[in-house]
């Protein structure tokens, strides 16, 4: 969902740091041939995110939901030399397509990809993050914020997305998915000694920082 006309949106775009060719070309590929790609977040999304690991001089990032790679290879782009990005996806065949363009890249030496469902791959891990980046299962949403609030480093960042969902959590009741986006975004709301921000960029992304 675009909030704004498509024209605003690429001025914007026009107007801010864009990710590689490599990158745009993923992002081509995605749109055009994969089933979903609506599910991409795209450049202005993307240059939100490179914006934010520049200021919070981000060094290590968790993404849930790898998809075709796109963002992973967008965020990883901007982490410095021995920065590191883990992504969790369940789908073996966009993680593969992923995998393909990441080896093309000169930053795709600090992906590691974990192929399992998000809540199993984060039970395993234990280290915190600069930036958690949340945008897999909607079911799980309350859970993975749950999860990042404990492994978010000192200044660390998590980012949450389609967090208007195209404007259904105005519809509480709706579907399962949407209700669990509203009970994920009141929780957020409800956070003590935490900056939040639920900005109106593409389909919804909420920012949450410790005050
Ligand atoms: C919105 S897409 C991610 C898009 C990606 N961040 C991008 O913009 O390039 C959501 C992904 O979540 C994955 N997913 C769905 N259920 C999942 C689960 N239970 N655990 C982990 N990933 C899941 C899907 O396979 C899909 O690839």
């Amino acid at each position: 969902m675009n909030l704004i006309t498509s024209q605003i949106q690429d001025y914007c775009i026009a107007h801010s740091t864009r990710p590689s060719e490599l990158a745009r070309e993923l992002e081509t590929h995605t749109r055009t041939s994969i089933h979903g790609s609506n599910m991409l977040i795209g450049e202005m999304e993307s240059s939100v995110i490179t914006f934010l690991i520049k200021l919070g001089q981000v060094k290590n990032i968790l993404e849930l939901g790898t998809y075709t790679g796109y963002s992973a290879l967008v965020m990883a782009e901007q982490l410095p030399e021995d920065g590191k990005l883990i992504t969790i996806d369940i789908n073996p065949h966009t993680t593969e397509l992923a995998k393909s363009f990441w080896k093309r890249s000169p930053h795709g030496n600090k992906i590691q990809s974990i192929l399992k469902s998000g809540p199993e791959a984060l039970s395993t891990i234990e280290q915190t993050f600069d930036l958690i980046f949340i945008d897999a299962d909607k079911n799980n949403y309350p859970h993975y914020l749950t999860w990042s609030l404990q492994h978010l480093s000192p200044r660390g960042i998590i980012i949450v997305d389609n967090t208007l969902w195209s404007g259904k959590i105005l519809t509480p009741g709706l579907d399962k998915q949407t209700d669990s986006i509203i009970c994920h975004n009141e929780m957020a709301k409800s956070l003590e000694g935490y900056v939040k921000t639920l900005l109106p960029v593409r389909d919804g992304m909420f920012l949450i920082t410790k005050a």
